[in-house]
């Protein structure tokens, strides 16, 4: 009978041993690991986004306490976060950003990761997502070399890139701040580089210049209130091409979260 008993036990302290040395690392497998010494590997934890009737709201993310603000995030100067002076859109960078070589590089890189696809490298709005989408109904972009969008102001190229523009979604979740000045400037190079005199390009690179296309100018309400008759037709007719960018309209009820929606049900645990 002993004998048996110290038999089984070598025998299973023997298949112990081999399923441990078995047990290599770089093996898949789809079963949870076997794990006997828990520590504080797992922990009770909310998920983000994930109910929790402890707080009165219902929330396990918790917001700021009002009236004060995240350590980095007072975000206070909004000529750089926002492209706007007094409400208005600026004309010239923030005092942060510095115009130099490296900007515009920087610039060009990001303006070829995330602009491009749909504007194309030469801001002719005739990029690969375009080209591919417009049988789809995709709105395309419209030349950066026109005339309007050569006069909008760098602070509304920034406000762009950052929250979008009608059909075009906004940057700001994907491109830092810096970089969206970085994007911006690149831009307007590319508009001034377009109508540049001869005289701005070094002698030994002239002969590398290329002959480029200049958009269509769409016509403007004063071009068809010029033709006879056209009046009445006008003004629709220039909006449908150039539509006016649709703000936001926030009501009343949308701005006063109601405070009898945010308590949770039944919240008594
Ligand atoms: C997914 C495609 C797409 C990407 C990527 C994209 N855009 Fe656009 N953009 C558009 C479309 C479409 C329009 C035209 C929107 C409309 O008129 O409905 C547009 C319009 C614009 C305009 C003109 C706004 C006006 O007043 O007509 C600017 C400036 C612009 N985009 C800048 C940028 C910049 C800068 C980036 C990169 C950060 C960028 N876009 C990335 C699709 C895109």
């Amino acid at each position: 009978m002993r004998v048996i008993q110290d038999t089984v036990r070598a025998g299973a302290g023997l298949l112990l041993g081999v399923l441990f040395l078995t047990a290599c690392e770089g093996d898949i497998s789809r079963v949870p690991p076997v794990h006997l010494n828990q520590n504080m590997d797992q922990q009770a934890r909310y998920d983000p986004q994930e109910p929790n009737p402890f707080f009165e709201d219902g929330r396990a993310m918790r917001l700021d306490v009002p009236g004060t603000v995240a350590r980095g995030e007072l975000n206070a100067d909004p000529h750089y976060y926002t492209g706007k002076v007094a409400g208005a859109f600026a004309k010239t960078l923030p005092d942060q950003v510095k115009l130099t070589i490296d900007l515009l590089e920087r610039g060009r890189e990001r303006f070829d990761i995330y602009c491009a696809t749909c504007h194309d490298r030469t801001g002719n709005g005739k990029g690969l997502i375009t080209a591919r989408g417009l049988k789809w109904g995709f709105v395309p972009p419209p030349s950066f070399h026109l005339k309007r969008i050569k006069q909008l102001p760098l602070g509304q190229l920034f406000d762009i890139a950052s929250n979008g523009v009608r059909t075009m979604p906004g940057y700001r979740a994907q491109i830092p701040v810096a970089d969206r000045w970085a994007i911006v400037s690149y831009l307007r190079a590319l508009q001034v580089a377009r109508t540049a005199p001869l005289d701005a390009v070094p002698v030994g690179q002239r002969a590398d210049l290329k002959p480029t296309e200049m958009p269509v100018e769409p016509p403007t309400p004063a071009d068809s209130k010029a033709a006879p008759g056209a009046d009445a037709k006008a003004a629709p007719g220039a909006d449908a091409k150039v539509p006016a960018p649709a703000e936001p309209k926030a009501t009343a009820a949308e701005a006063k979260p109601s405070s009898a929606a945010a308590k949770p049900e039944g919240g008594n645990k």
